[in-house]
């Protein structure tokens, strides 16, 4: 049954901990709870999505309604070679990947620990460590909130691409994602090309080439905790830019520059820079203004220290004009604003 309720404090529904409140909230436990809220969608001002809410930052109060996806479910099943995961969008992103390894399943371990949800991971396509979803992903179902009907999008619907998808260009704000399938393989093997996850291999006395999914998955839980500030404890959205990507013209220049620079070549002739070093190089890491930090351990990540929106997004407008005119490359937030 679906209760709207009003004037909720969205505070712990958000990684930052900002305490705005949301005019109207509901929660959906179900794809036909979902469906039958469709219909009274227009009688708000506007409405969102919110899943895990560790990749927004909320700017003011909300003064519409915010559909909280609780979907649950999670179960595999036998396909061909491989086994499908279903999960859905309402779960916790990393129970589900815990569940995954414990069935002795390759596919997802590298995205051990991501907070939020199932369904927004598509959003964004998740990523760490040398995998995305989208290199495992099947399909999704969503209900597409306009029309009130369930729609299915494959791979190439998605339009995947580095911390993108379609549900956050031609598509924003138009669904709502109910369920996820992933195939996942249990004779398949470690991702382990990542520097520093093979390292912590090493260090644990585990062979890159045969580490089980759970050793995998422990492994990266350990370098997480190291470098990423617990939202419980220091709230924060995770990875607050993205990583620039540049042509390889612009790669060569600030090469000459600034030679320590780490940066990836992408196959398509251009190069994504590590946006952390970036910043790291100017100094700034830990650096405290107004109630806003960039983490200690990772410069690409943005603490609220008390200082709220306000704080983060003046601090992260300094951030990117320093990076711009340092190395004249232009850097993007990765959680939404929502303002
Ligand atoms: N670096 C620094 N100083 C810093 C931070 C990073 O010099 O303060 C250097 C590191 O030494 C390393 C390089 O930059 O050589 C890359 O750093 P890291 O491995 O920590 O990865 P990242 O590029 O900063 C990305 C993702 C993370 C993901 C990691 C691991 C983005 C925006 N972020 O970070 O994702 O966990 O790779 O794959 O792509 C997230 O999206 O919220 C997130 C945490």
């Amino acid at each position: 049954m679906l209760r709207i309720q009003e004037h909720v404090n969205l505070q712990p529904f958000n990684t930052f901990a900002i305490p705005v409140t949301a005019r109207y909230f509901c929660e959906v436990t179900s794809e036909a709870e979902l469906i039958s809220l469709c219909s009274q969608l227009t009688d708000y001002p506007r409405y969102m999505v919110l899943g895990g809410g560790s990749n927004v930052l909320f700017c003011n109060h909300y003064d519409g309604l915010i559909i909280h996806n609780r979907i649950q479910g999670i179960s595999f099943e036998a396909k061909n070679q491989k086994v499908h995961g279903q999960f859905g969008g309402g779960e916790n992103w990393h129970e589900c990947v815990l569940r995954s390894v414990e069935q002795g399943l390759y596919g997802i371990e590298n995205l051990s620990l991501i907070p939020g949800t199932v369904g927004a991971a598509p959003v964004q396509n998740i990523g760490a460590y040398g995998v995305e979803i989208k290199d495992v992903f099947v399909s999704l179902r969503a209900v597409n909130l306009i029309a009130g009907n369930v729609e299915i999008f494959n791979a190439e619907r998605c339009q995947f691409d580095y911390r993108d998808s379609v549900f956050k260009q031609a598509e924003a704000g138009k669904f709502c994602i109910t369920e996820v399938t992933l195939s996942l393989d249990k004779a398949g093997s470690p991702k382990a090309g990542y520097g520093e996850l093979s390292a912590e291999l090493a260090q644990c006395g585990i062979s890159a080439e045969d580490a089980t999914p759970k050793q995998m998955s422990n492994a990266v839980c350990t370098i997480r905790k190291r470098k990423l500030p617990d939202p419980s404890e220091l709230p924060n959205a995770g990875s607050f830019f993205k990583n620039p990507i540049v042509s390889a013209d612009k790669h060569q220049q600030l090469k000459q520059s600034f030679p320590d620079m780490v940066s990836y070549a992408l196959p398509n002739g251009e190069y994504k820079l590590a946006c952390g070093w970036l910043i790291d190089a100017m100094g700034w890491k830990g650096k405290l203004q107004n109630g806003a930090q960039i983490h200690q351990q990772q410069a690409l990540v943005l603490i609220n220290r008390g200082g709220g929106a306000e704080a983060i997004c003046n601090f992260a407008n300094d951030i990117k004009a320093a990076v711009y005119e340092r190395y004249g490359v232009t850097i993007e937030s990765e959680p939404g604003w929502i303002s």
